[in-house]
Protein backbone atom coordinates (compact mmCIF):
# COMPACT_ATOMS: atom_id res chain seq x y z
CA UNK A 1 0.00 0.00 0.00
CA UNK A 2 1.13 3.20 -0.87
CA UNK A 3 1.70 6.32 1.33
CA UNK A 4 -1.09 8.17 -0.06
CA UNK A 5 -3.76 5.22 0.24
CA UNK A 6 -2.06 5.07 4.04
CA UNK A 7 -1.81 8.15 5.56
CA UNK A 8 -5.05 10.00 2.98
CA UNK A 9 -8.49 9.98 2.25
CA UNK A 10 -9.61 9.59 -1.53
CA UNK A 11 -11.42 12.14 -3.13
CA UNK A 12 -14.01 10.81 -4.19
CA UNK A 13 -17.65 12.61 -3.59
CA UNK A 14 -20.68 11.46 -4.11
CA UNK A 15 -22.95 13.40 -6.41
CA UNK A 16 -24.84 16.38 -4.98
CA UNK A 17 -28.48 15.49 -4.15
CA UNK A 18 -31.72 17.31 -4.41
CA UNK A 19 -33.06 18.62 -0.76
CA UNK A 20 -29.64 18.04 0.46
CA UNK A 21 -28.83 18.89 4.07
CA UNK A 22 -26.11 21.44 4.35
CA UNK A 23 -24.38 19.14 7.01
CA UNK A 24 -24.02 16.69 4.52
CA UNK A 25 -22.78 19.06 1.63
CA UNK A 26 -20.30 20.80 3.58
CA UNK A 27 -19.07 16.90 4.70
CA UNK A 28 -19.44 15.30 0.96
CA UNK A 29 -18.55 18.08 -0.77
CA UNK A 30 -16.00 20.69 0.53
CA UNK A 31 -12.75 19.11 -0.18
CA UNK A 32 -10.28 21.03 -1.04
CA UNK A 33 -8.84 24.67 -0.87
CA UNK A 34 -11.11 27.08 1.02
CA UNK A 35 -14.44 24.54 0.76
CA UNK A 36 -11.88 21.84 2.48
CA UNK A 37 -11.16 24.48 5.05
CA UNK A 38 -14.27 25.28 6.20
CA UNK A 39 -15.26 21.48 6.37
CA UNK A 40 -12.10 21.30 8.76
CA UNK A 41 -13.27 24.17 10.64
CA UNK A 42 -17.02 22.72 10.81
CA UNK A 43 -15.70 19.29 12.51
CA UNK A 44 -12.72 21.35 14.67
CA UNK A 45 -15.80 23.15 15.93
CA UNK A 46 -18.12 20.56 16.52
CA UNK A 47 -16.25 17.74 17.38
CA UNK A 48 -13.36 19.46 19.47
CA UNK A 49 -14.20 23.39 20.27
CA UNK A 50 -17.64 22.03 21.67
CA UNK A 51 -16.74 18.84 23.38
CA UNK A 52 -16.12 18.40 27.13
CA UNK A 53 -18.11 21.49 27.72
CA UNK A 54 -15.26 23.36 26.74
CA UNK A 55 -15.02 26.90 26.52
CA UNK A 56 -15.71 28.93 23.21
CA UNK A 57 -14.67 32.50 22.81
CA UNK A 58 -16.09 34.83 19.61
CA UNK A 59 -14.58 37.39 17.81
CA UNK A 60 -16.60 39.94 15.62
CA UNK A 61 -15.25 42.17 13.08
CA UNK A 62 -16.20 43.23 9.71
CA UNK A 63 -19.92 44.37 9.14
CA UNK A 64 -21.44 41.39 10.14
CA UNK A 65 -24.79 41.97 11.94
CA UNK A 66 -25.89 44.73 9.47
CA UNK A 67 -26.49 41.87 6.77
CA UNK A 68 -28.46 40.01 9.43
CA UNK A 69 -25.59 37.57 10.61
CA UNK A 70 -26.87 38.52 14.41
CA UNK A 71 -30.19 37.41 13.71
CA UNK A 72 -30.08 34.72 11.68
CA UNK A 73 -26.67 32.39 12.92
CA UNK A 74 -25.54 34.34 16.01
CA UNK A 75 -28.62 34.20 17.82
CA UNK A 76 -29.55 30.82 17.12
CA UNK A 77 -25.61 29.53 18.29
CA UNK A 78 -25.85 31.71 21.49
CA UNK A 79 -29.30 29.88 22.10
CA UNK A 80 -27.76 26.60 21.55
CA UNK A 81 -25.12 26.97 24.20
CA UNK A 82 -22.26 26.89 21.27
CA UNK A 83 -20.46 30.58 22.00
CA UNK A 84 -19.41 31.65 25.81
CA UNK A 85 -18.19 34.69 25.27
CA UNK A 86 -17.94 37.47 23.20
CA UNK A 87 -15.32 40.39 21.47
CA UNK A 88 -16.72 42.27 18.56
CA UNK A 89 -16.01 45.64 17.48
CA UNK A 90 -18.64 48.32 18.42
CA UNK A 91 -19.86 48.82 14.67
CA UNK A 92 -21.27 45.24 14.58
CA UNK A 93 -23.04 45.93 18.15
CA UNK A 94 -24.31 49.46 16.90
CA UNK A 95 -26.00 47.95 14.22
CA UNK A 96 -27.52 45.11 16.10
CA UNK A 97 -29.77 47.60 17.70
CA UNK A 98 -31.37 48.38 14.37
CA UNK A 99 -32.99 44.37 14.90
CA UNK A 100 -33.33 44.34 18.23
CA UNK A 101 -35.43 47.93 17.72
CA UNK A 102 -37.20 46.35 14.99
CA UNK A 103 -36.06 48.98 12.47
CA UNK A 104 -35.91 48.21 8.63
CA UNK A 105 -32.80 47.62 6.33
CA UNK A 106 -32.85 46.80 2.95
CA UNK A 107 -30.88 44.24 0.43
CA UNK A 108 -29.82 46.54 -2.13
CA UNK A 109 -27.30 46.96 -4.70
CA UNK A 110 -23.28 48.11 -4.96
CA UNK A 111 -24.01 49.72 -7.89
CA UNK A 112 -26.57 52.84 -7.15
CA UNK A 113 -25.41 56.53 -6.88
CA UNK A 114 -24.46 57.19 -3.77
CA UNK A 115 -24.68 61.38 -4.40
CA UNK A 116 -28.13 60.61 -5.10
CA UNK A 117 -28.66 58.16 -1.93
CA UNK A 118 -27.15 60.52 0.00
CA UNK A 119 -29.93 63.48 -1.20
CA UNK A 120 -32.55 61.05 -0.52
CA UNK A 121 -31.06 60.08 3.71
CA UNK A 122 -30.27 56.69 2.49
CA UNK A 123 -27.41 55.18 4.22
CA UNK A 124 -25.46 52.28 2.40
CA UNK A 125 -23.09 49.45 3.32
CA UNK A 126 -21.85 47.98 0.43
CA UNK A 127 -25.16 46.62 -1.04
CA UNK A 128 -27.38 46.93 2.09
CA UNK A 129 -29.83 50.31 2.45
CA UNK A 130 -31.36 52.03 5.07
CA UNK A 131 -32.34 55.26 5.86
CA UNK A 132 -30.68 58.23 7.72
CA UNK A 133 -33.66 57.84 10.47
CA UNK A 134 -32.39 54.09 11.46
CA UNK A 135 -28.94 56.05 12.57
CA UNK A 136 -30.50 58.84 14.52
CA UNK A 137 -32.98 56.69 15.90
CA UNK A 138 -30.74 54.15 17.48
CA UNK A 139 -28.56 57.02 18.29
CA UNK A 140 -31.27 58.58 20.66
CA UNK A 141 -31.73 54.91 21.86
CA UNK A 142 -28.30 54.99 22.88
CA UNK A 143 -28.17 58.81 24.63
CA UNK A 144 -31.93 57.69 25.81
CA UNK A 145 -30.82 54.61 27.76
CA UNK A 146 -27.17 55.39 29.27
CA UNK A 147 -28.95 58.28 31.06
CA UNK A 148 -30.18 55.99 33.71
CA UNK A 149 -28.73 55.77 37.16
CA UNK A 150 -27.19 52.41 36.41
CA UNK A 151 -24.73 53.81 33.82
CA UNK A 152 -23.89 56.67 35.74
CA UNK A 153 -20.28 55.25 36.61
CA UNK A 154 -17.35 53.52 35.42
CA UNK A 155 -17.68 49.71 34.25
CA UNK A 156 -16.32 47.13 31.95
CA UNK A 157 -17.87 46.83 28.38
CA UNK A 158 -18.94 43.26 29.19
CA UNK A 159 -21.16 44.91 32.42
CA UNK A 160 -22.45 47.62 29.27
CA UNK A 161 -23.50 45.55 27.06
CA UNK A 162 -25.39 43.35 29.70
CA UNK A 163 -27.15 46.60 30.91
CA UNK A 164 -27.68 47.65 27.01
CA UNK A 165 -29.04 44.35 26.19
CA UNK A 166 -31.75 44.44 28.98
CA UNK A 167 -33.02 47.32 27.45
CA UNK A 168 -33.00 45.83 23.78
CA UNK A 169 -35.09 42.21 25.24
CA UNK A 170 -37.34 44.57 26.90
CA UNK A 171 -37.74 46.51 23.24
CA UNK A 172 -38.31 43.51 21.52
CA UNK A 173 -40.96 42.39 23.96
CA UNK A 174 -42.52 45.89 24.00
CA UNK A 175 -42.63 45.43 19.88
CA UNK A 176 -43.51 41.66 20.23
CA UNK A 177 -40.60 40.92 18.43
CA UNK A 178 -38.15 38.12 19.36
CA UNK A 179 -34.66 36.51 18.81
CA UNK A 180 -33.15 39.46 16.48
CA UNK A 181 -30.41 40.65 18.56
CA UNK A 182 -27.49 39.33 19.44
CA UNK A 183 -26.91 41.97 22.45
CA UNK A 184 -30.77 40.70 23.52
CA UNK A 185 -29.65 36.74 23.28
CA UNK A 186 -26.36 37.80 25.36
CA UNK A 187 -28.17 39.44 28.29
CA UNK A 188 -30.81 36.50 28.17
CA UNK A 189 -28.43 33.79 28.21
CA UNK A 190 -25.63 35.49 30.49
CA UNK A 191 -22.83 35.84 27.21
CA UNK A 192 -20.46 38.08 28.15
CA UNK A 193 -19.93 40.80 25.48
CA UNK A 194 -17.41 42.89 25.14
CA UNK A 195 -16.03 45.58 22.56
CA UNK A 196 -11.74 46.06 22.04
CA UNK A 197 -11.97 49.65 21.25
CA UNK A 198 -15.15 50.94 23.26
CA UNK A 199 -14.54 54.81 21.59
CA UNK A 200 -14.72 53.39 17.76
CA UNK A 201 -17.98 53.21 17.18
CA UNK A 202 -21.37 55.22 16.97
CA UNK A 203 -22.18 53.43 20.70
CA UNK A 204 -18.85 55.05 21.62
CA UNK A 205 -19.51 58.20 19.81
CA UNK A 206 -22.62 58.57 21.92
CA UNK A 207 -21.12 57.51 24.95
CA UNK A 208 -18.20 60.52 25.06
CA UNK A 209 -21.30 62.97 23.62
CA UNK A 210 -22.76 62.11 26.85
CA UNK A 211 -19.99 62.73 28.74
CA UNK A 212 -20.16 66.25 27.82
CA UNK A 213 -23.10 66.93 29.60
CA UNK A 214 -23.75 64.39 33.23
CA UNK A 215 -23.05 61.44 32.01
CA UNK A 216 -20.65 59.72 34.36
CA UNK A 217 -20.15 56.38 32.26
CA UNK A 218 -16.97 55.49 31.06
CA UNK A 219 -15.06 52.25 30.25
CA UNK A 220 -12.66 50.36 31.73
CA UNK A 221 -10.23 48.59 29.61
CA UNK A 222 -8.20 47.34 32.23
CA UNK A 223 -10.88 46.03 33.37
CA UNK A 224 -12.02 44.36 30.51
CA UNK A 225 -8.58 42.76 29.75
CA UNK A 226 -8.40 41.24 33.03
CA UNK A 227 -11.62 40.28 32.61
CA UNK A 228 -11.19 38.29 29.01
CA UNK A 229 -7.99 36.71 30.56
CA UNK A 230 -9.91 35.75 33.83
CA UNK A 231 -12.51 33.53 31.25
CA UNK A 232 -9.75 31.70 29.80
CA UNK A 233 -8.26 31.19 32.74
CA UNK A 234 -11.13 29.99 34.59
CA UNK A 235 -11.84 27.33 31.47
CA UNK A 236 -8.28 26.32 31.37
CA UNK A 237 -7.17 25.91 35.16
CA UNK A 238 -10.97 23.81 35.94
CA UNK A 239 -9.52 21.01 32.93
CA UNK A 240 -11.57 22.80 30.23
CA UNK A 241 -10.62 23.96 27.08
CA UNK A 242 -10.27 27.19 25.56
CA UNK A 243 -10.98 27.97 21.82
CA UNK A 244 -11.05 31.19 20.01
CA UNK A 245 -13.83 31.63 16.78
CA UNK A 246 -12.78 34.63 14.79
CA UNK A 247 -14.39 35.66 12.16
CA UNK A 248 -12.55 38.50 10.72
CA UNK A 249 -9.02 39.49 11.93
CA UNK A 250 -8.82 43.40 13.48
CA UNK A 251 -8.85 44.46 17.02
CA UNK A 252 -11.39 41.59 18.58
CA UNK A 253 -8.67 38.78 16.97
CA UNK A 254 -5.89 40.42 19.02
CA UNK A 255 -7.75 41.09 22.08
CA UNK A 256 -9.13 37.64 22.31
CA UNK A 257 -5.77 35.70 21.50
CA UNK A 258 -3.85 38.28 23.81
CA UNK A 259 -6.00 37.04 27.14
CA UNK A 260 -2.86 33.84 26.99
CA UNK A 261 0.30 36.45 27.05
CA UNK A 262 -1.37 38.45 29.60
CA UNK A 263 -1.76 35.47 31.74
CA UNK A 264 1.49 33.87 30.95
CA UNK A 265 3.86 37.12 29.76
CA UNK A 266 2.30 39.78 32.23
CA UNK A 267 0.61 38.17 35.16
CA UNK A 268 3.27 35.54 35.38
CA UNK A 269 0.74 32.61 35.61
CA UNK A 270 1.82 29.40 34.03
CA UNK A 271 -0.07 28.18 30.91
CA UNK A 272 -0.05 26.81 27.75
CA UNK A 273 -2.29 29.02 24.85
CA UNK A 274 -5.73 28.60 24.06
CA UNK A 275 -6.24 24.98 22.63
CA UNK A 276 -8.68 25.38 19.24
CA UNK A 277 -8.51 28.19 17.20
CA UNK A 278 -10.63 28.65 13.66
CA UNK A 279 -10.33 31.65 11.88
CA UNK A 280 -12.31 32.84 8.90
CA UNK A 281 -10.95 35.51 7.10
CA UNK A 282 -9.54 37.39 3.81
CA UNK A 283 -6.51 38.98 5.84
CA UNK A 284 -3.20 37.28 4.30
CA UNK A 285 -0.61 36.43 6.49
CA UNK A 286 2.63 38.15 4.14
CA UNK A 287 1.46 41.84 5.56
CA UNK A 288 3.03 41.21 8.84
CA UNK A 289 -0.44 42.31 10.05
CA UNK A 290 -2.34 40.54 13.50
CA UNK A 291 -5.35 40.45 11.09
CA UNK A 292 -3.79 37.90 8.77
CA UNK A 293 -1.79 35.80 11.48
CA UNK A 294 -1.71 32.27 11.50
CA UNK A 295 -2.15 30.28 14.53
CA UNK A 296 1.17 28.81 13.95
CA UNK A 297 2.39 32.26 14.11
CA UNK A 298 0.14 32.86 17.35
CA UNK A 299 2.12 29.69 19.00
CA UNK A 300 5.62 31.69 18.89
CA UNK A 301 3.84 34.28 21.18
CA UNK A 302 2.16 31.90 23.65
CA UNK A 303 -1.04 32.51 22.54
CA UNK A 304 -1.82 28.93 20.92
CA UNK A 305 -0.90 25.84 22.31
CA UNK A 306 1.62 23.99 20.15
CA UNK A 307 -0.02 20.45 20.61
CA UNK A 308 -3.09 21.23 19.23
CA UNK A 309 -1.62 23.23 15.93
CA UNK A 310 -2.40 20.72 13.59
CA UNK A 311 -6.06 21.38 14.76
CA UNK A 312 -6.00 24.84 14.08
CA UNK A 313 -7.97 25.85 10.83
CA UNK A 314 -7.53 29.07 8.97
CA UNK A 315 -10.33 29.24 5.92
CA UNK A 316 -9.72 31.99 3.99
CA UNK A 317 -13.37 32.94 2.63
CA UNK A 318 -15.99 36.05 3.35
CA UNK A 319 -17.49 35.22 6.80
CA UNK A 320 -20.98 36.01 5.59
CA UNK A 321 -20.29 32.90 3.32
CA UNK A 322 -18.88 30.78 6.18
CA UNK A 323 -20.82 31.38 9.16
CA UNK A 324 -24.64 30.57 8.36
CA UNK A 325 -23.02 27.39 6.78
CA UNK A 326 -21.23 26.73 9.85
CA UNK A 327 -24.08 27.85 12.43
CA UNK A 328 -25.74 25.13 10.57
CA UNK A 329 -23.45 22.44 10.50
CA UNK A 330 -23.23 23.07 14.34
CA UNK A 331 -26.79 22.79 14.70
CA UNK A 332 -27.49 19.43 12.76
CA UNK A 333 -24.17 17.69 14.39
CA UNK A 334 -24.07 18.83 18.08
CA UNK A 335 -26.17 18.55 20.63
CA UNK A 336 -27.20 21.71 22.87
CA UNK A 337 -24.95 22.60 25.51
CA UNK A 338 -26.02 24.59 28.26
CA UNK A 339 -25.35 28.47 28.46
CA UNK A 340 -22.41 28.27 30.61
CA UNK A 341 -23.65 31.92 32.13
CA UNK A 342 -20.45 33.25 32.27
CA UNK A 343 -21.37 37.17 32.89
CA UNK A 344 -22.73 35.94 36.08
CA UNK A 345 -19.72 34.51 37.24
CA UNK A 346 -17.55 37.90 36.20
CA UNK A 347 -16.39 38.68 39.96
CA UNK A 348 -15.74 35.39 40.97
CA UNK A 349 -13.56 34.79 37.85
CA UNK A 350 -12.11 38.04 38.11
CA UNK A 351 -10.85 37.47 41.74
CA UNK A 352 -9.70 34.34 40.81
CA UNK A 353 -7.57 35.67 38.25
CA UNK A 354 -6.50 38.16 40.59
CA UNK A 355 -5.25 35.80 43.46
CA UNK A 356 -3.02 34.05 40.91
CA UNK A 357 -1.39 37.10 39.91
CA UNK A 358 -0.62 38.44 43.40
CA UNK A 359 0.72 34.47 43.94
CA UNK A 360 2.85 34.69 40.81
CA UNK A 361 3.39 37.97 38.83
CA UNK A 362 5.60 40.71 39.97
CA UNK A 363 6.47 44.34 38.92
CA UNK A 364 9.85 43.65 37.66
CA UNK A 365 10.73 40.71 35.04
CA UNK A 366 9.00 37.88 34.63
CA UNK A 367 11.26 34.75 34.71
CA UNK A 368 10.54 33.36 31.11
CA UNK A 369 9.45 30.01 31.77
CA UNK A 370 7.81 28.05 29.10
CA UNK A 371 7.07 24.50 29.99
CA UNK A 372 5.07 22.34 27.31
CA UNK A 373 5.62 19.32 28.85
CA UNK A 374 2.65 17.32 28.14
CA UNK A 375 2.29 15.99 31.58
CA UNK A 376 2.08 19.82 32.93
CA UNK A 377 -1.49 20.30 30.90
CA UNK A 378 -3.05 17.12 31.96
CA UNK A 379 -2.62 18.93 36.11
CA UNK A 380 -5.14 21.73 35.80
CA UNK A 381 -3.26 24.80 38.26
CA UNK A 382 -5.22 24.62 41.57
CA UNK A 383 -6.77 28.46 41.50
CA UNK A 384 -5.41 30.38 44.95
CA UNK A 385 -8.18 31.06 46.96
CA UNK A 386 -9.58 35.02 46.83
CA UNK A 387 -6.70 37.57 48.21
CA UNK A 388 -6.19 38.60 51.98
CA UNK A 389 -5.98 42.28 51.90
CA UNK A 390 -2.13 41.13 52.92
CA UNK A 391 -1.61 39.38 49.65
CA UNK A 392 -3.18 42.36 47.81
CA UNK A 393 0.16 44.10 48.40
CA UNK A 394 2.23 43.42 45.32
CA UNK A 395 5.33 43.81 46.67
CA UNK A 396 5.07 41.02 48.74
CA UNK A 397 4.15 38.66 46.51
CA UNK A 398 5.96 39.43 43.60
CA UNK A 399 8.60 36.50 43.60
CA UNK A 400 7.63 33.87 40.83
CA UNK A 401 7.05 30.42 41.79
CA UNK A 402 10.28 28.81 39.45
CA UNK A 403 9.66 25.14 37.97
CA UNK A 404 12.53 22.94 37.39
N1 LIG B 1 -21.13 53.22 12.80
C1 LIG B 1 -20.21 52.51 13.41
O1 LIG B 1 -20.25 52.33 14.61
C2 LIG B 1 -19.08 51.93 12.62
C3 LIG B 1 -19.26 51.48 11.33
C4 LIG B 1 -18.23 50.82 10.67
C5 LIG B 1 -17.04 50.60 11.32
N2 LIG B 1 -16.85 51.06 12.57
C6 LIG B 1 -15.60 50.73 13.32
O2 LIG B 1 -14.48 50.60 12.45
C7 LIG B 1 -13.62 49.53 12.90
C8 LIG B 1 -13.33 48.51 11.82
O3 LIG B 1 -14.53 48.02 11.28
P1 LIG B 1 -14.74 46.69 10.47
O4 LIG B 1 -14.55 45.50 11.34
O5 LIG B 1 -16.07 46.82 9.83
O6 LIG B 1 -13.70 46.73 9.28
P2 LIG B 1 -12.31 46.25 8.84
O7 LIG B 1 -12.39 46.46 7.40
O8 LIG B 1 -11.25 46.90 9.63
O9 LIG B 1 -12.23 44.65 9.06
C9 LIG B 1 -11.64 44.08 10.18
C10 LIG B 1 -11.02 42.74 9.81
O10 LIG B 1 -11.98 41.78 9.42
C11 LIG B 1 -11.74 41.30 8.09
N3 LIG B 1 -13.04 41.21 7.42
C12 LIG B 1 -13.91 42.24 7.24
N4 LIG B 1 -15.02 41.80 6.64
C13 LIG B 1 -14.84 40.46 6.44
C14 LIG B 1 -15.66 39.44 5.88
N5 LIG B 1 -16.88 39.70 5.40
N6 LIG B 1 -15.16 38.20 5.84
C15 LIG B 1 -13.94 37.91 6.32
N7 LIG B 1 -13.13 38.82 6.88
C16 LIG B 1 -13.59 40.08 6.93
C17 LIG B 1 -10.77 42.30 7.48
O11 LIG B 1 -9.90 41.71 6.58
C18 LIG B 1 -10.01 42.80 8.69
O12 LIG B 1 -9.00 41.89 9.03
C19 LIG B 1 -14.32 48.89 14.08
O13 LIG B 1 -13.70 49.30 15.26
C20 LIG B 1 -15.73 49.39 13.99
O14 LIG B 1 -16.36 49.45 15.27
C21 LIG B 1 -17.85 51.72 13.23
Amino acid sequence: MSLLNKKFPRLLPDPIKKNVRVADLIDNAFKAYNGGRLAEGCRLFVEKMLADNGTIGMSLTGALTPAGLGKSAIVPLIKAGFIDWIISTGANLYHDLHYGLGMHLFAGSPFLDDVQLRGEGIIRIYDILFDYDVLLDTDAFVRKVIQGPEFQRTMGTDEFHNLLGRYVYEREKALGIKETSLLSAAYQYGVPVFTSSPGDSSIGMNVAAMSLRDSKLQFDCNRDVNQTAAIVYDAKSSGHTSSVFLLGGGSPKNFMLQTEPQIQEVMGIEERGHDYFFQCTDARPDTGGLSGATPSEAVSWGKVDPESLPDCVVCYTDSTIALPLITAYALTKAPLRTPKRLFDKRDEQYETIRAMYFKSGKVGKIQHRTNLDKTAKKKPAKAAKKPTKASKKPAKASKPARKK
